[in-house]
């Protein structure tokens, strides 16, 4: 499956939001699931209008209903037809404290409630610079994945992306971006005890300045099934040209 995620993170006012939403949700787009990951605010509006795209909360709460101000039930997302939710965006992690175990409770109330997560995971330029980058990866997938089965595995997206080419117009080479998706099917396979065919069908999406010119590049390697897009989804022109990329 070829998939191209755009994470709008806390842009957009409501006019400008409905105009991309609406151009992109009646273009016709073959062959790549094109996935649109608004401020929750505007889910609800969103998914009663679906055609070609589909729609992805950027967070969901870790706990269940009951007295948690501010919060969103994965419930309440499935109720309004969301299908999918980011989850463990690096963002997230730093700035508001998601811990691995918090993010791997957020995985389970997902899919429970039918919604594909989009699992993030990427490592900082210091683990980079110190090669760990491998070990790091290993760990986020281990905890934040504890007690999937395979069926449940089957149910997400993977998403790589570098700590340090988020937002920094940094991005990694195609052959970084290749080995370490390379190094994450392979971690799969090996820990679900996949066959290759089915392995092959889990898409693990790069993000991190990836952009118009950079995308068809990335998107050639074998192992990278796509992208998640930030800045360059804001904008139609862009964001459309990286659905055409592969
Ligand atoms: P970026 O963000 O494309 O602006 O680097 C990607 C992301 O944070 O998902």
């Amino acid at each position: 499956m070829k998939v191209v995620a755009g994470n709008w993170k806390m842009n957009m006012n409501y006019k400008e939001a409905s105009a991309l939403f609406n151009s992109l949700n009646n273009r016709l787009i073959n062959d790549v699931e094109v996935i649109l990951c608004p401020p929750s605010i505007y889910l609800s509006e969103f998914s009663n209008k679906l055609k070609n795209v589909k729609l992805a909360a950027q967070n969901v709460s870790s706990f269940i209903s009951g007295a948690y101000t501010g919060e969103v039930s994965a419930q309440m997302l499935k109720n309004i037809g969301v299908d999918y939710c980011l989850i463990g965006h690096s963002e997230r992690r730093a700035l508001f404290n998601e811990t691995n175990e918090v993010i791997n409770t957020k995985i389970h109330l997902l899919l429970e409630n039918e919604i594909s997560p989009i699992f993030c995971c990427g490592e900082s330029l210091t683990d980079r610079e110190s090669g760990v980058q491998n070990e790091i990866i290993h760990n986020q997938l281990e905890l934040g994945m504890n007690g999937l089965d395979l069926t449940q595995l089957q149910n997400c997206i993977i998403a790589y992306e570098p700590v340090w080419a988020i937002g920094t117009g940094l991005t990694a080479t195609s052959d970084q971006a290749q080995e370490m998706h390379f190094f994450i099917r392979n971690y799969l396979k090996k820990r679900f005890q996949i066959e290759n065919e089915i392995l092959s069908q889990i898409p693990i999406l790069y993000g991190g300045s990836c952009n118009a010119e950079n995308a068809s590049e990335i998107f050639s390697k074998n192992d990278v099934n796509g992208g998640l897009i930030g800045g360059a989804a804001l904008k139609e022109d862009t964001f459309s040209s990286i659905i055409q990329s592969f």
